[in-house]
């Protein structure tokens, strides 16, 4: 007598990619058969090795076990009452070593507990002794059958795992391309406004690199340095929609012409919005014309109020604008620059900013000179 099997889930050939096709194991299939009972033993081998299955028998779960650490068994036939360790104790042992395992138990009669017990700690089935050879084989067909369904979906997952990791870190890389890209766009503005005026060229790079070298002197992260790198960069991005007269005027501006050049700071942050992948760094370019006093622009924020990043860039774009040479002065020395700076920590500058700004010149001094 059998119980009905456990419902086995069938793949259809069909959706398998090619290689999915289950691996065919060499020769026929090798059953483990553990009873404690030679007579069991011999007639049950007799009868299975008659149908074609290599057989292996043996008298005891401790020998079951030692054959199993050795040997690969596609079923094991097992007996529940046995002298020391039991079959249902064999069963989780079995399985943890190998758990495609096919385990069909042999109980006695009227053990309807050992035989749910049995199923739920993973049998494919169990037999009712004593035994019908056409039952026995019957549940070996049925249990070996499950067996290599259940191998077909463990394969099959694999692959769509291994696929589904595969197409997501592509997703990633085109995504990552993209981002690039679209910085490199902003960038080719950047340079494109730069190339029209004599006294911006090569800006905004100098600026990115200042401003990620104060950020590591201030132990910042790696990804917020490399935000701050990314908006300096692109911090000046909204001076495309500058007027020229105005951007190149060697005198003093007009009220309406400084206004203009302020609307850069908005005109870059709507340029860049759409590149949320930007992060932090968008709003450190927001931030890089305000002031710890509030008197700077466009929002006039104040103290703790300005990003960190923001602070950086105001004060790398200061230093570089000084050193810089301008249609209205030289450029000043960087020892000069710093020692201007300085009257203008407190009012336009974070004092640690400021400080971090001074050590990095100082060893890029020491640096050229060393040179
Ligand atoms: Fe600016
Ligand atoms: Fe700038």
């Amino acid at each position: 007598m059998l119980m009905t099997p456990a419902t086995s889930v069938a793949i259809p050939y069909s959706v398998l990619p090619a290689d999915a096709a289950p691996a065919p194991e060499a020769g026929p299939p090798h059953i483990l058969l553990v009873d404690d009972e030679e007579s069991i033993r011999v007639a049950l081998s007799r009868f299975l090795r008659s149908r074609g299955y290599q057989v292996t028998a043996v008298g005891a779960a401790s020998a079951a076990i030692d054959l199993l650490e050795r040997d690969r068994c596609a079923l094991v036939l097992c007996d529940v009452r046995m002298p020391g360790m039991t079959g249902l104790e064999l069963l989780p042992a079995a399985l943890a070593r190998d758990p495609e395992l096919a385990v069909v138990m042999l109980t006695a009669v009227n053990d309807a507990h050992t035989a749910t017990e049995a199923i739920a700690l993973g049998a494919a089935d169990y037999l009712v002794k004593p035994i019908e050879l056409a039952d026995l084989q019957t549940a070996v067909e049925r249990a070996l059958h499950r067996r290599t369904m259940l191998q077909e979906r463990r394969r099959v997952e694999r692959l769509v795992r291994d696929e589904v990791s595969a197409r997501t870190a592509e997703l990633e890389r085109e995504q990552a391309a993209l981002r690039a890209t679209n910085v490199a766009v902003a960038e080719t503005l950047i340079h494109a406004m730069e190339a029209k005026d004599p006294f911006l060229r090569g800006h905004s790079q100098r600026v990115a690199e200042l401003a990620a070298s104060i950020a590591a002197e201030l132990d910042l992260d790696a990804d917020t340095v490399e935000a701050v790198r990314i908006a300096g960069r692109l911090h000046d991005v909204g001076k495309i929609g500058t007027r020229e007269a105005v951007l190149n005027k060697p005198g003093p501006l007009t009220d309406e012409e400084l206004e203009h050049v302020r609307d850069h700071v908005r005109m870059g942050s709507e340029i860049l919005s759409p590149l949320t992948h930007l992060g932090p760094a968008l709003r450190f370019i927001l931030d890089h014309h305000e002031r710890p006093d509030g008197a700077g622009y466009p929002r006039h924020l104040a103290g703790e109020e300005i990003s960190l990043g923001g602070k950086i860039l105001a004060a790398a774009d200061a230093f570089d604008a000084l050193t810089s040479r301008r249609a209205y002065r030289p450029a000043l020395q960087a020892g000069e620059a710093i020692e201007l700076l300085e009257t203008k920590v407190g009012t336009q500058l974070d004092p640690e900013v400021f400080a971090a700004l001074r050590r990095c010149v100082l060893r890029r001094r020491s640096l050229t000179f060393i040179e």
